[in-house]
């Protein structure tokens, strides 16, 4: 029989090994995130419906189609947050932090929520490692954001990553881009999909992310932006290229990249599993961004990595990860008085960090040693009504099957040579 409450369309738990994985990823990339400076923020899964509208682009389909709004009972307009870029920019002019030594940089980490069509790789609520740099606009920025993002994925052992790149001016070159584009497209204009049709009067950008085939004919034939650049963004373009060929990273570039939210300045860029070209991450320049929101003037740069997408690449190339270790010792209790006395155990093993499992319940000693046998752990302590009142216990080696009785004062000591062994 189906159980009748499981989880929305789109939405998954995670848990048993993908657990493990999740952890993979977030444990290594606050290492590395942390050891570059980036200080982590806890952002809130509700934000005001406008911030994403504003940042985003109403033009988007995030925006036009994806997003999970709410009215609350005072009647304000709230979405559970679609990423989180626009989250922290906001976080960046609410506390000031342009009073900060500049670059600032944010890290932080959890679960977007966009109504998508569920498929491959595709969920509605999925998690991101997003992080940003804010307040340079140096090229190095951009590519130190790059070279972290393959850093984090090269740590876990991922393989044939391959980094696609594009530059898509600024609001100097790009009006003029923007022109050309719908000089372009104009005669193709009955031949494009209806959302193409939009996009066209909206931003004819958006075009050139449209993943339908017959648009995607017509969009190999398009002006190219890489050809229409302002002679700063060129010399942008062009100064992170070449550190990129010094940092010997995998790049391409792809002159129809230009990823699927309104708010980017000159660098984007994504980093794909080259056999399927499954983006696991993307991000860019958005140097208009923290001024359009209210802030001051303030060039950023960031990337988001979505861990859905990862840990299905980890799976898939039969990636290993360590959990919690196996556990060595078990601690059997038969009677009340042993109760307490296993508890207190219990947490002197875990000082002595001795992996180690329990009955919690009343169960019967063999019931507890066929558990202990389960979970192949090599020594159970038995702590007996009569025994601990005598500060004694009686040590148990399951493959031999021989038992011994022990100063439970000493257990510790004995348990932690044992099992470290
Ligand atoms: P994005 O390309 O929309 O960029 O998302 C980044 C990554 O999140 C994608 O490459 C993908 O791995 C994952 N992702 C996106 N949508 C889904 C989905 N429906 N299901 C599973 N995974 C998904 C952003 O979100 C920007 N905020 C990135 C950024 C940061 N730009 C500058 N700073």
């Amino acid at each position: 029989m189906r159980f009748k409450y499981q989880t929305p369309t789109g939405i998954h738990d995670l848990c048993g090994e993908d657990q493990k994985y999740l952890d993979f990823l977030y444990t290594k990339a606050k290492e590395i995130l942390e050891f570059y400076g980036f200080e982590k923020i806890e952002l809130p899964i509700l934000e005001r419906e406008e911030l994403f509208k504003r940042s985003v682009g109403e033009a988007t389909d995030i925006v036009e189609k994806e997003m999970y709004t709410l009215t609350t009972l005072g009647g304000e307009k709230l979405v559970l947050r679609p990423e989180a870029t626009a989250s922290i920019v906001r976080a960046y002019i609410q506390h000031g932090m342009h009073t900060l030594p500049q670059p600032v940089k944010i890290w932080t980490f959890g679960p977007m929520y966009r109504y998508e069509r569920p498929q491959h790789g595709r969920y509605r609520q999925f998690y991101q490692l997003d992080f940003e740099i804010l307040g340079s606009d140096s090229p190095s920025a951009d590519t130190q954001v790059i070279f972290l993002t393959f850093t984090i994925l090269k740590e876990l052992k991922l393989k044939n990553l391959k980094i696609l790149i594009n530059s898509i001016g600024d609001s100097c070159c790009r009006p003029y881009y923007k022109k050309q584009l719908k000089t372009f497209f104009r005669p193709y204009l009955e031949s494009l999909c209806k959302d193409c049709q939009r996009r066209f009067e909206k931003n004819p950008l958006r075009i050139l992310d449209c993943k339908n085939q017959a648009c995607r004919e017509i969009i190999d034939l398009a002006p190219q932006s890489v050809d229409n650049l302002c002679q700063d963004c060129k010399t942008h373009f062009k100064r992170v290229l070449e550190i990129l060929d010094n940092l010997d990273l995998p790049y391409l570039l792809d002159p129809y990249l230009v990823r699927g939210l309104d708010y980017y300045t000159k660098t984007v860029f994504e980093i794909v599993i080259s056999k399927e070209n499954l983006s696991l991450g993307g991000g860019g320049r958005y140097d208009k961004l923290v001024k359009l929101l209210g802030g001051p003037d303030t060039p950023a740069v960031g990337v988001a990595l979505g861990a859905e997408r990862i840990i299905t690449e980890l799976k898939e190339e039969k990636i290993k990860v360590k959990g919690m270790p196996d556990p060595k010792v078990f601690v059997a209790k038969v009677g009340d008085l042993a109760q307490a006395k296993a508890l207190l155990l219990l947490e002197e093993l875990r000082k002595a960090k001795v992996p180690v499992r329990e009955s919690l319940g009343k169960d019967s000693l063999r019931a507890q040693l066929d558990l202990a046998n389960k979970l192949k752990v090599k020594w159970v302590v038995i702590l007996g009504q009569k025994e601990v009142i005598k500060d004694r216990a009686i040590l148990r080696d399951m493959k031999k099957g021989t038992q011994k009785e022990v100063k439970i004062s000493d257990l510790v000591g004995i348990l932690k040579k044992l099992a470290l062994n």
